[in-house]
């Protein structure tokens, strides 16, 4: 089967009990499991990751370029500051990679209105929380 890396980035597995407010009461764990579900329905498998260090990250996209046919990556607060994760997507490239934000990053603080995940991206889907994750699943799936 098919393989899509899921990756995602710092603090993101405090979801649940991190600012509910913006980010909403699922648990990652949660949503790992609505990943596997969508997944399966798109006959996609799904390897799902969570990590608070950028060098892990890097190392999962190139891990991906070796043994996946698409990357989902919520980068977290990374996305805004990291030429390294901008950098390995480009290593990987064509796969097509899916950059997904829990909330609308353009709505809140300037500091995160700018990504260097984006220009690298093949797309990018913010501001519709977990659905956000199954979007970029199916964005991918009809690509392959
Ligand atoms: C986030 C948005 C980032 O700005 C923030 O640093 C996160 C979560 C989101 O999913 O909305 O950690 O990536």
């Amino acid at each position: 089967m098919k393989t899509v890396f899921v990756i995602n980035g710092p603090n993101l597995n405090m979801l649940g009990k991190r600012e509910p407010g913006i980010y909403g009461g699922k648990t990652l764990d949660e949503i790992g499991k609505d990943c596997q579900a969508a997944g399966k329905a798109l006959g996609l498998e799904v390897d799902f990751r969570q990590s608070n260090h950028e060098g892990d990250l890097v190392s999962w996209i190139q891990e991906a370029g070796e043994k996946a046919v698409g990357v989902v990556i919520n980068p977290g607060a990374y996305g805004h500051t990291s030429i390294a994760i901008h950098d390995a997507i480009r290593s990987v490239a064509p796969l097509p990679v899916a950059e997904v934000h829990l909330s609308n990053i353009h709505a809140r603080e300037p500091f995160r209105h700018v990504s260097m995940v984006a220009p690298v991206a093949t797309g990018m889907i913010c501001g519709f929380g977990p659905l956000g994750y199954e979007l970029a699943l199916r964005a991918l799936a009809a690509r392959l």
